[in-house]
């Protein structure tokens, strides 16, 4: 088979270097040149486009020629085993989202055959191993074999083209080359995290329709073992479609082997290293990845083959300045999308070397990252802020013992980084001379949206704020009517005026839901559930979700999700859940309870149930860190909860209440004060 696809252009922009200065804004100061880099250097099939001079032609020249772009872009970076026909086909009004209809490709092909035929022994990742210090390193000759033999493997156990198989395992080599053998064989897969607990997991399993599961007998993590194994077989006990579970092995100590189970790697090495590639269309299902949304039931993103590749691949290079040979650390778990993106699709389709952190940030010390940094010589480093806060607590002395000469760029994702902690990671960590790219998206997006870079190497960066919209992405603020607010300094609902490849194509089993969710709120647009602010230059900062999801460790949660397993105690008659802001965690979870009449049980007691209930329906995060039980929940004369108090109450800004005048009953607000007060004092 021949592969028609142009191999990566090597680009180079000198990385932009960034020093703090006494106002809020950060400038180059070393390189304070007006030159800017050409568009080559954002982009080398830029060249190509007439007329572009900078960044900020190249951002129009993608939105008002878009099809121009992406088509170059599109032809430029994947290996097509048939070129497509049409760049987009899409109507955001009616949820029809189609990018490069006819083309034919096989994503495995993208992100390991394409860098064998070229560079066979080059490390594709480097598995930094919850023991400190015994990293091991497969390069694309090895991922390529393994993946190869575990496709093979699925077929021969009947996995077809179109099946989905879910995946429940740690950040390891084993998990990457799993999620590529499905794209190899043209199943869809599904990642599950493997902090959640085995309800949650046979939910997603049951939804997905998967007859095959693949984990390990053990996880190591933070020096504890995790169970996995035994959690797949509670889950798997209500999932009477699973055929078969695929066990890799992590630990010595053997597990229970039922019949359906499969030992992976004795099975692996009976198969061929040869496997060859599916012929899949562009809008063929990649994956789904379970989110949380706004009622209590995950919603399970569908994201497909080519677009999504090329919006991840160049969003990695671009946005982090990613150069060949660079080692590339995006610590986030493979369960969330940002480690389907930049752990493992960005990385592997650019022939990068892509790290695979599977443990903590504060095992066996707080210096963990930043000895890994200087161990495997992390150029780019990609994390999030509940982490930075927390090693921010332990000291400088954690970093400073260890050299971060190799670094280069420092990322943040999955929450807003408030100034404090963008500023020491910047200082400290990047010892002032690696640019912080504060970056926005969302499972929905694919891939990221809105970031400081690319941009010119002397371009401001201004701390907490994910400022430009990436190629192809053009954000929009909407009032509370539905209308554009076009001026600048204005806050609002954060919409994506155009379709880009890397979004979201729908909701599995139910593009209704789809639908509703994201197109029907601002016709014409995708709504992101966020809310924006546009400074004075027209830079973009978010200021929070708009709905019932919050952001526990950068983690999302509905609040929803959490009330309805509350709502499952005997004694529980309802409850609010309500997110509040928490030093480290971002968000923190409260709860308020009412009980049901003439129980008789101590809130000690139940507050311990509660607990254990949400960690083992849904996750350890997910647990509440405040149970405050109530009296009644304050309504509206139409029975609605008025979140809006509750949220002001665990804030404490008790001085903005606002209207309550349609409270059934206005007294209840200080009944909630009191016990609030309560509680804490506690
Ligand atoms: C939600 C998406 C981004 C991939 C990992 C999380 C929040 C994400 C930022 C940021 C402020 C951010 C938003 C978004 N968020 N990045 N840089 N600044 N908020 O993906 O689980 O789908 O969560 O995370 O609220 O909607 P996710």
């Amino acid at each position: 088979m021949t592969f028609s696809g142009v191999m990566w252009l090597p680009w180079r922009c000198a990385p932009g270097r960034v020093s703090a200065c006494a106002v809020r804004r950060v400038f180059t100061s070393a390189l304070r040149r007006r030159s800017s880099c050409s568009p080559a250097a954002f982009l080398p099939e830029a060249a190509g486009f007439q007329g572009v001079k900078d960044r900020a032609t190249l951002h129009e020249y993608s939105l008002s020629d878009s099809q121009g772009f992406w088509g170059a872009v599109a032809r430029h970076r994947l290996s097509w085993i048939r070129p497509f026909d049409t760049v987009q086909d899409c109507d955001l009004r009616q949820g029809r989202i189609k990018w490069f209809e006819g083309g034919k490709l096989n994503v495995s092909v993208n992100c390991l055959d394409r860098h064998v035929h070229t560079c066979p022994e080059r490390v594709a990742l480097i598995w930094e191993r919850d023991e400190r210090g015994s990293e091991v390193r497969y390069t694309y000759r090895e991922l390529l074999e393994m993946t190869c033999r575990l496709g093979n493997l699925l077929k021969r156990h009947g996995v077809k083209r179109g099946d989905c198989v879910t995946i429940y395992m740690p950040t390891c080599p084993l998990a990457v080359a799993s999620m590529l053998a499905c794209a190899r064989i043209g199943a869809a897969h599904n990642v599950v995290f493997a902090g959640f607990s085995a309800e949650a997991l046979a939910e997603r399993i049951r939804d997905a329709q998967s007859s095959i599961v693949i984990t390990m007998d053990q996880g190591v993590r933070g020096g504890k073992v995790v169970e996995l194994k035994k959690t797949v077989d509670a889950a798997v006990e209500s999932c009477p479609m699973v055929r078969q579970v695929f066990v890799g092995l992590r630990t010595d100590k053997p597990v229970a082997m039922a019949a359906r189970d499969i030992p992976m790697e004795e099975e692996m090495q009976k198969e061929d290293v040869v496997c060859e590639p599916a012929v899949m269309d562009s809008e063929d299902v990649l994956f789904l990845l379970y989110t949380s949304g706004s009622t209590g039931k995950p919603k399970g993103l569908v994201h497909t083959q080519a677009g999504y590749l090329l919006y991840a691949a160049l969003t990695q290079r671009s946005v982090f300045s990613y150069q060949d040979g660079d080692v590339f650390g995006c610590v986030a778990d493979i369960g969330w999308i940002t480690g389907h993106s930049y752990t493992v699709y960005g990385p592997l389709a650019n022939g990068g070397t892509t790290v695979l952190f599977d443990s903590t940030p504060i095992y066996p010390d707080p210096g963990r990252y930043w000895d890994m940094v200087e161990r495997l010589k992390i150029n780019q480093f990609y994390g999030a802020p509940t982490a930075i806060r927390l090693l921010l607590k332990h000291g400088d002395e954690w970093v400073n013992k260890y050299d971060r000469s190799s670094l280069k760029t420092l990322g943040s994702v999955g929450e807003p980084i408030n100034t404090e902690a963008w500023e020491w990671y910047h200082r400290v960590v990047g010892e002032g001379r690696c640019p912080v790219v504060d970056t926005w998206w969302q499972t929905e997006t694919g891939g990221i949206c809105i970031a400081p870079k690319p941009s010119e190497a002397d371009a401001e960066i201004i701390p907490g704020m994910a400022m430009r919209p990436f190629f192809g992405i053009k954000p929009v603020l909407m009032d509370t009517e539905g209308k554009t607010l076009t001026s600048n300094n204005t806050s609002g609902a954060l919409c994506l005026a155009q379709p880009w490849p890397g979004m979201a194509r729908s909701i599995h089993n139910n593009h209704q839901r789809f639908i509703e969710t994201y197109c029907l709120p601002y016709p014409g647009y995708f709504f992101t559930g966020d809310g924006a602010y546009r400074s004075e230059e027209g830079y973009y900062q978010i200021t929070g979700r708009l709905d019932d999801v919050i952001n526990v460790s950068g983690h999302r949660i509905g609040t929803a999700e959490i009330e309805d397993v509350v709502n499952q105690c005997p004694a529980v008659a309802e409850s609010a859940v309500i997110g509040y802001s928490h030093n480290i965690k971002g968000q923190g979870v409260y709860v308020f309870v009412v009980l049901k009449k003439n129980v008789d049980v101590q809130e000690a007691d139940l507050s311990k149930q509660l607990n254990s209930m949400v960690s083992k329906n849904i996750a350890k995060y997910a647990c509440p860190d405040f149970i405050q039980f109530v009296q009644r929940l304050p309504k509206t004369r139409s029975g609605k909860i008025m979140r809006r108090v509750l949220r002001k109450v665990v804030e404490r800004d008790l001085d903005s209440l606002g209207d309550l005048s349609t409270l059934d009953d206005p007294a209840v607000v200080q009944e909630i004060i009191q016990g609030h007060r309560q509680l804490l004092s506690k």
